[in-house]
């Protein structure tokens, strides 16, 4: 099993609000994450693919491909946008790291897996929103196993 990752980076706003609680609530759980008028992440996103490489050409995705599916899937939809505002595939979520995370795996892993070698799998997306900041969602690592 070989597992090839791929980097990119956004910068985007975000505000961490759960609209069903009261304002002393959302300061309060939130901090500086929930000032009204908004914040900015300078975020990095990491994709990994894990398969066996293709006979033919020795990849198990070929990395410039993978470089436009997340800049259609990702980038492009996020990119110096609002995230709560904005973004379609994130409406009525609280855009946590969590949160993102996931919904960018969502959107990766079918074009992700149709650009792969044969059987390859998305294996992970990881989600840095500062240097020390940092969510990962992986399917196939479960409590039980680790
Ligand atoms: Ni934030």
């Amino acid at each position: 099993m070989i597992y090839v990752t791929r980097k990119a980076h956004f910068n985007a706003a975000h505000r961490l609000q759960n609209p069903e609680k009261p304002d002393e609530w959302n300061a309060r759980t939130f901090g500086k994450c929930n000032y009204p008028n908004w914040h900015g992440h300078n975020y990095i996103i990491e994709v990994t693919v894990a398969g066996e490489p293709d006979p033919e050409t020795g990849y198990v995705v070929d990395l410039g491909t993978l470089k436009k599916v997340i800049e259609e899937r990702v980038l492009e939809p996020c990119d110096h946008r609002n995230l709560n505002l904005d973004v379609p595939f994130l409406q009525g979520i609280i855009p946590t790291s969590e949160n993102l995370v996931y919904a960018f795996y969502q959107q990766l892993k079918s074009p992700v897996e149709a650009i792969s070698s044969k059987g390859s799998v998305l294996y992970s997306v990881k989600l840095f929103e500062t240097e020390r900041n940092i969510a990962e969602y992986c399917p196939f690592r479960t409590i039980e196993n680790i």
